[in-house]
């Protein structure tokens, strides 16, 4: 048994990959679940600005891999809520400073202690993400509604499925509808009509998220804002909870779906 392990992808970069799993570890770890949030991309770590421990890091995961500390002492354990730890990345060292089979290990040995490890994936379809796959059983890709992210979701969501992950869930963040509403912006159907993968939530293009980030302290820990909201239910859907979708107004953009199909070869 032991944790279900969780990577956070999507191939193209800034689409809010680390956003979502600071928020989705909040949300479980305030669920009663024990979290571990392993922040895989080295060289530019910013998981731990974003969850707001920057000030405790001490050793990353690497130091963890070559034995320069245990487990534990790298650890990094949020005191704002109960269970909910971080695992940073190392800043100094570069990508191939790790191997899939030593990112496996290092899952390994976090499952026994834990419900949850959710690992924040670097940009892209190379040896970093192949290293933050490796070790997951299942994975989340994040789009945002924007062609060019969703063609990178597709090629990101084929390498999960040839790697055997499931399930491979889309989260769509920083959604507008009234854009969609507006034909510029692509809707939820255009999305799913050409990702063959299930929809595990919408997020909003919420001003609170940039604000959260700026003060350290994920969106998760005060309820009010939408896309506290979406991640809240994001986290309970995880938990296999029956949460409806948020009703987003379905009107299809076709301009843009037009474009979307062209590319998709349909
Ligand atoms: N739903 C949202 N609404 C507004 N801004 C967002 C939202 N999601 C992410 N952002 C902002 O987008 C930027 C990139 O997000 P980030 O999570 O760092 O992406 P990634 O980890 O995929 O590179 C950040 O400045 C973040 O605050
Ligand atoms: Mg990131």
């Amino acid at each position: 048994m032991g944790a279900r392990v969780i990577v956070i992808t999507s191939g193209k970069g800034g689409v809010g990959k680390t956003t979502s799993t600071a928020n989705i570890a909040v949300a479980l770890a305030k669920a009663g679940k024990r979290v571990v949030a392993v922040d895989t991309d080295i060289g530019l770590r910013n998981l731990d600005m974003v969850m707001g421990l920057e000030s405790r890091v001490v050793y990353n995961f690497i130091d963890v891999i070559e034995k320069n500390c245990k487990l534990t002492q790298a650890l990094v354990r949020d005191k704002r809520v109960e269970n909910l730890y971080l695992l940073p990345a190392a800043q100094t060292r570069t990508k191939d400073a790790v191997s899939p089979a030593q990112m496996a290990e290092l899952c390994s040995q976090l499952r026994p202690d834990f419900d949850f490890v959710l690992l924040d994936c670097p940009a892209g379809i190379e040896g970093g993400f192949k290293n933050a796959a490796a070790g997951a059983d299942e994975a989340l890709v994040v789009t945002t509604p924007e062609v060019p992210a969703v063609r990178d979701a597709d090629r990101i969501i084929g390498m999960l499925e040839s790697m055997g992950k499931s399930p491979i869930r889309l989260v769509i963040n920083r959604f507008r509808a009234i854009m969609v509403q507006n034909n510029e912006m692509l809707s939820q159907e255009d999305i799913l009509d050409v990702l063959s993968i299930k929809l595990i939530g919408i997020v909003p293009e919420d001003d609170s998220v940039i604000k959260a980030a700026n003060r350290g302290e994920p969106l998760t820990f005060a309820q009010e804002s939408p896309a506290a909201q979406a991640y809240a239910n994001i986290a309970a859907r995880i938990l296999g909870e029956n949460v409806p979708l948020l009703q987003w107004d379905s009107y299809r953009s076709k301009g843009l779906f037009s474009s979307l199909k062209k590319m998709f070869g349909f």
